[in-house]
């Protein structure tokens, strides 16, 4: 009896995990390698990514996040359903490049008010991303901060977000911010005064992907994997 082929499915979703094809996004992905490129100010560095539930937020976020670690950078990937500067600085604090270049961050002071932005946190804050910041950039490195869930996100919190990236834009640091959430929520965010820099960043409204990107892409996968699909069954599959 020979032995039975071992199948494994190439779609197969694993939760919270990147498909092992990302359909549809190589101009997204283009973008964002090219700002990372092309240095401190690039526009594409600070990007927000909208759409429906489902629609790729989050495996697009990852998948840019990869990228960057990739090419050396330190990824800080926070939900705006936690408090999000204790948590980036958390991350900071724990750091494996930062500790092993001798950058000492303090842990973020837990407090009732650390999710509301008070005014000893924003400082602490600020200092915190300003140091690690100029230190990544001066080993040639980076610090790119990926914000998901933006809907759900404290304005305030994200205001202050929003002023640490741009002080160490203008002082031409390698940093980078990409926010995603459901879009009526994101333009909502991005009304609010005080968060204009935010306004700045490139948007990626994620729609449907084409049927005819789909059909190529899973054509692409399937005979990848040394199968056959014919093309009947390619437009019924790829609906
Ligand atoms: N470009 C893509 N190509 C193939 N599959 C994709 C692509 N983008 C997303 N998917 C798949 O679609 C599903 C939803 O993706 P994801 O969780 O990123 O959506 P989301 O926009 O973050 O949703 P939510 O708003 O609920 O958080 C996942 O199973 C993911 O693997
Ligand atoms: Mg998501």
């Amino acid at each position: 009896m020979p032995k039975p082929l071992k199948l494994i499915n190439p779609f197969k979703p694993t939760a919270g995990m990147t498909p092992p094809v990302l359909i549809g996004r190589e101009g997204v992905i283009d973008d964002f390698v090219d700002g990372l490129d092309k240095g401190p100010g690039a526009p594409s560095r600070l990007m927000r990514i909208t759409g429906l539930g489902g629609s790729g937020k989050t495996v697009l976020l990852t998948q840019l996040g990869d990228i960057a670690a990739d090419r050396g950078w330190t990824v800080v990937n926070v939900s705006g359903r936690e408090p999000l500067c204790a948590s980036i600085q958390e991350q900071l604090a724990h750091d494996t490049r930062l500790r092993s270049l001798d950058i000492k961050i303090s842990l973020p002071v837990v407090s009732a008010e650390a999710h509301l932005g008070g005014a000893a946190e924003e400082l602490s804050f600020r200092e915190v991303l300003t140091r690690a910041t100029r230190s990544l950039t001066k080993h040639g490195s980076g610090l790119l901060i990926t914000v998901d869930e933006v809907q759900d996100a404290s304005y305030e919190e994200m205001a202050t977000i929003a002023t640490s990236v741009q002080y160490m834009i203008r002082e031409q640091q390698d940093i980078g911010l990409l926010f995603a959430g459901i879009t009526t929520g994101v333009l909502d965010l991005l009304n609010g005064e005080g968060i204009t820099f935010l306004r700045r960043a490139k948007a990626e409204e994620l729609a449907s992907i084409p049927t005819e990107e789909v059909a190529r892409a899973l054509r692409k996968t399937i005979e990848a994997s040394g199968l056959h699909i014919d093309d009947d069954a390619l437009a019924y599959a790829a609906g």
